[in-house]
């Protein structure tokens, strides 16, 4: 069965099956991702969905790093591990105003919108780029970690293992590693709606079909020597969410109309199209969306 992943830029198969352990409650798969929609979404398009994603569950950027927070004294050195367009990367220099932020990615042109937003906010001196493919291993350069932020992408890495025991040897003793996934499609309306129905139906095929799929990586993790600290689930509930829901949601719901084609009724697709169309029932007319996603955290600390 192949797996789907909405946020899909490139991918990778994982070389390993042994970490396909089932999560929560839907079991992973072992098998390559794949993604939900024919086409790969060009660096452009995973820009907006990233920023729409900060923009309207970004609050979970700020629990992780709440959470960093109380495990470590003074950071100097923080590295985002394909840190797209910088929306952990930006959280994490805010709460770190002692550190410096090493972003890494394999896009260069996300790692330049990176830079424009530090320079936006007045923290390039803090924030420095690095185009680098971590399939494998973090640059020889990276060294001297305090905290190693690793958010939506480790399942993207070809070999999760080999660059978790790089990042631990690069990391100071008492360092603390954070690896965050999302965990479901997130829903935009009303359980108790016609249309919150049908999305609640997409997720679950989604859901099926191993969407996202991630392993637990606890074992990962682990096994790289760090030691477990948490595992957190990051539950966003937002009733009345910003304006940019509106996009945030059309994209998703488009996504998962187009990647999960060959499950939707008709009758579902009808609701999909309108509520992606712009009459009055669309989800940029409407008043009455509500966001609900997971995500799940994982907080590791290499021994002091
Ligand atoms: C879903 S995005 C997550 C971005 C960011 N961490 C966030 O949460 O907004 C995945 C990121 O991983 C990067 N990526 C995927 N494979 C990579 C690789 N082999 N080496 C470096 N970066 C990679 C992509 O370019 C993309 O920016």
């Amino acid at each position: 069965m192949a797996t789907v992943d909405l946020m899909a830029h490139t991918h990778h198969a994982p070389d390993d099956a042994s970490h396909s352990d089932a999560h929560h409650h839907h079991a992973h798969s072992p098998h390559p991702h794949g993604t939900l929609g024919h086409e790969q979404p060009d660096a452009g398009s995973m820009a907006t969905l990233l920023d729409l994603d900060a923009a309207v569950t970004g609050h979970y950027l700020d629990d992780v790093a709440g959470r960093i927070e109380a495990l470590v004294t003074r950071p100097t050195r923080v590295i985002d591990l394909g840190s797209g367009t910088g929306t952990g990367t930006l959280a994490l220099a805010r709460r770190f105003p002692t550190a410096q932020i090493v972003a890494l990615d394999n896009s260069t042109e996300l790692l330049e919108r990176v830079a424009t937003a530090a320079s936006r906010d007045g923290i390039d001196d803090r924030v420095r780029t690095v185009t680098a493919d971590l399939d494998h291993a973090l640059p020889a350069e990276v060294i001297d970690v305090d905290i190693a932020w690793a958010s939506s992408t480790m399942h993207h890495f070809a070999d999760p293992g080999a660059l978790l025991s790089s990042t631990f040897a690069a990391m100071r003793p008492g360092g603390v590693l954070a690896v965050v996934e999302i965990d479901e499609l997130p829903t935009f309306l009303p359980a108790d709606t016609a249309e919150g129905e049908v999305e609640r139906r997409l997720r679950a095929s989604a859901n099926a079909r191993h969407w996202n799929a991630h392993p637990d990586w606890s074992s990962t993790i682990t096994d790289a020597g760090f030691e477990l600290v948490d595992t957190i689930d990051v539950v966003t509930h937002i009733d009345n969410p910003p304006h940019a829901a509106r996009d945030y949601a059309a994209l998703w719901i488009g996504r998962a109309r187009n990647g999960l084609a060959d499950e939707i009724t008709d009758d579902d697709r009808t609701v999909l199209d309108r509520l992606l169309g712009d009459g009055p029932t669309s989800v940029s007319a409407r008043d009455d969306l509500v966001v609900d996603a997971r995500r799940v955290a994982w907080l590791a600390r290499r021994p002091a």
